[in-house]
Order: structure tokens, then sequence, then C-alpha cells
């Protein structure tokens, strides 16, 4: 069983320099978990020297070029609101005679009544990452050349993020009522932790750059697939159909928004290899960082640690799932194949195309690390501070 939980593989450290010429990367000036101050409102501050808006102005014109193309490639990955699933699908209908929305209820209690109490602090982390949405849509938005200028701009690409916003907006609205009504988790402290979360933020490290942008939400989107279509498989297995279809149902959502932010970077590869290429060996470089990766509850200063280590433990989301993603992203955006290269491309290209099995021989040596390491008990407060044992 791994240790370094998915979020803090050691890849970027123990790697060869690949060097852009762009200031040191988001690694160096982080402190690690352990020395994390308390309140996760604080932690944004902690990345000094950030990068801001390092895309040249005049690749605004970029995007500005690709917008009949996005119309059309982009724009359809959408779903006609009436076609979209509803949380309401899923859920108890309040609307029935008083004793047969109770016995939907118990149904569901009794449902939920054998999951494990770890399956509920990794279904209860996805949630409130979900739940953190006015984060994500805000980040979008501090891309140059694809933000929405107005809040209701008919930009295809702001139209795009609105869209894509509302259809995720149901994803945590789903989990949250689904959870609540379950009575095996701490809604006051689940709540406390969205609260700060969305006070928290985000900072990906894409600078402002659409570029980086595009790359970053490819990967989240595939890494948001896989997670969401683990806690799927493991309800099956635990007999709750029903949260076995919220979850697959989610999960094809992420696989249909990571289908549109891969496309777009599969353009951008087309109009643009060098400076798409340099985009994602500069996002690899930095490491992806999860959205939630400023969680706090005003109790557990390494919240997020502990529940990544559980995710890892269950194998909902994995270091092995995070060179995954990447060998699946390589292989579809054709990396390896990409020519007109300048010099300085085809070294991102070597470094993005080497890197999985890199990661993967750092992840091995963590695994034999980890074997050496007891098993300790973290209490988490969204199961009312029960422990869940963990290796960290
Ligand atoms: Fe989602
Ligand atoms: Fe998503």
């Amino acid at each position: 069983m791994q240790t370094l939980t998915s979020n803090h593989i050691p890849l970027t450290r123990n790697l060869p320099p690949f060097r852009l010429n762009s200031p040191p990367p988001l690694y160096r000036l982080r402190f690690p978990p352990s020395l994390h101050p308390i309140s996760a409102i604080a932690a944004p501050a902690l990345v000094k020297n950030r990068r801001m808006h390092s895309m040249p102005p005049e690749k605004i014109d970029v995007f500005k070029s690709l917008e009949g193309w996005a119309s059309q490639n982009v724009l359809p990955l959408l779903k006609p609101v009436n076609d979209c699933w509803q949380p309401q699908d899923f859920l108890p209908d309040s609307t029935l005679p008083y004793g047969e929305f109770l016995e939907e209820v118990r149904a569901l209690r009794e449902r939920t009544a054998e999951l494990p109490d770890e399956y509920f602090v990794v279904l209860v982390g996805d949630m409130i990452t979900e739940d953190a949405l006015p984060t994500y849509q805000t980040m979008i938005n501090t891309l140059d050349g694809v933000k929405d200028e107005t809040g209701a701009s008919r930009s295809p690409w702001a139209t795009w993020t609105r869209n894509w916003t509302a259809e995720e907006n149901r994803h945590g609205d789903l989990l949250r009522t689904y959870l609540y009504l379950s009575g095996r988790v701490d809604m006051m402290m689940i709540e406390r932790t969205v609260q700060y979360l969305i006070g928290a933020g985000m900072d990906p490290g894409t600078e402002n750059n659409p570029y980086l942008g595009f790359v970053y939400t490819s990967f989240q989107e595939r890494a948001t697939f896989i997670s969401h279509g683990n806690t799927a498989r493991l309800a099956k297995h635990r007999g709750d159909p029903v949260l076995a279809r919220i979850c697959g149902t989610i999960a094809s959502d992420e696989k249909r928004h990571e289908n549109a932010y891969s496309r777009i970077v599969q353009k951008l590869l087309e109009v643009d290899p060098t400076g798409a290429m340099l985009a994602i060996a500069d996002m690899m470089q930095k490491k992806i960082t999860m959205p939630a990766h400023l969680m706090y509850d005003g109790q557990d200063p390494r919240l997020f640690d502990h529940f990544s280590a559980v995710a890892q433990r269950l194998g909902i989301y994995t270091a092995n799932d995070y060179a995954d993603i990447l060998e699946v992203l390589i292989e579809r955006w054709g990396l390896e194949k990409v020519e007109g290269l300048t010099g300085e491309g085809r070294r991102a290209q070597d470094f993005v195309c080497g890197l999985a099995p890199r990661i993967r021989k750092l992840q091995e040596r963590a695994d034999e690390r980890a074997k050496k390491l007891k098993p300790h008990g973290v209490k988490f407060s969204w199961i009312f501070n029960k422990e869940i044992p963990i290796l960290s």
C-alpha cells in the first residue's frame, strides 16, 4: 500500500530538470504538508512570485480565431437541459404521500447502512470537491482570451464555461442530498469544510494562461471521471446500486467534459504545436494540483492529505491513476508524433513523453518504503470523529 497520497507524489522534486523560460515551479515554493499552517484561508498566500498573464498578448488572437471551431466542436459536447439528468431522478420524491416518501428514505438508509465509514470519507471528500464549484468557475474566468467578460458573454468560450458550470452544479447537489439522507455523516462539519474551501480558493498555477488552463482541466476532468467511476464500483460491490448509478452517472458527465477540454488542447497542438507542448510540459512539471487541496474543516490541518490517503488505500484515486491519466493524454494527443516543434518544444516533448514511467518508478520506491510503515488512525470530523487507519 502506498503512503504517498495522489497529490503528493514527489515526482517533480526527483526528476531531472526541465526548464522553460519561467520562474521556479510551484513545488519549490510550497511548504511540505506537515508544515502547512493551520488555516486553509492563509494557504494560497504561500505561493510567492506567481507568474501571471504568461500567454503573450498576441496569442489571444489564437482563441479569437478558434471561436467558430469552438462553436462547432466544443459546444455540442454540452447536453440540452431537458435531456440532462437531475438530482431528483435519483432521490426520494418528497411530493409523494408522507408514508411513501419515508419508505423511500428508509430504503436509502438501508442501502447505505452497510457501506463502511472509510467509504464515506472518500464520498464526502468527492462531494466537497464538487461543491467548491464557484472556485472552478472563477479559475476558468481568470484565463485570458476565453474568460466571460460580462457574465453573460455570447462568446463560445464563455458559453461553454457557464454551461459546463451548470452541468457540474448537479454533481455536488446530488451527492450532498444523498449523504444528508443517509444519516451516516456529520453534515455540519461537511458544510463548514465546504465554506472553508470556497473561502480558500485554489491556485493550480495556470497563470491566466488558457493553454495551461485547458491542460489542467483536461487532466482534472479525467481524474474526476476515474474517481467517481471507482466510487460507483465500490458502492455496487457493497450493495448500494442506486449510489453506484449516481456515481457512474456523474462519472459519465466528467468523461464528456474531459472530451471537450482535451479536444481544445488537441486543436491548440494543431495550430500552435510548440506553444501547446510547452504548456503541457509546464503543467506536468508543476504537477497537477488537486482542486480541493486547500480543504479544511476547522480541525485537521492535513485534512486533504488524510482524505487522499484514504482514497488511495481504497483504490478510488491513486498515484498510478496519475500516471495512467498522463499516458492516456499522451496517446490521445499523439504527443510522441507532434512535428514542427522548435528546439524548446522538442525538449518539452521528450520531457512529457518520458514522464509516466518515471512517475511509476518513484511510486514503486514509495510503495517499498510504505511497506515498512505501520498504519495509524486518523479521526475524520465528517464521520463524527471516527478513526480510519491510514499510512502516511
Ligand atoms: Fe463534477
Ligand atoms: Fe468535472
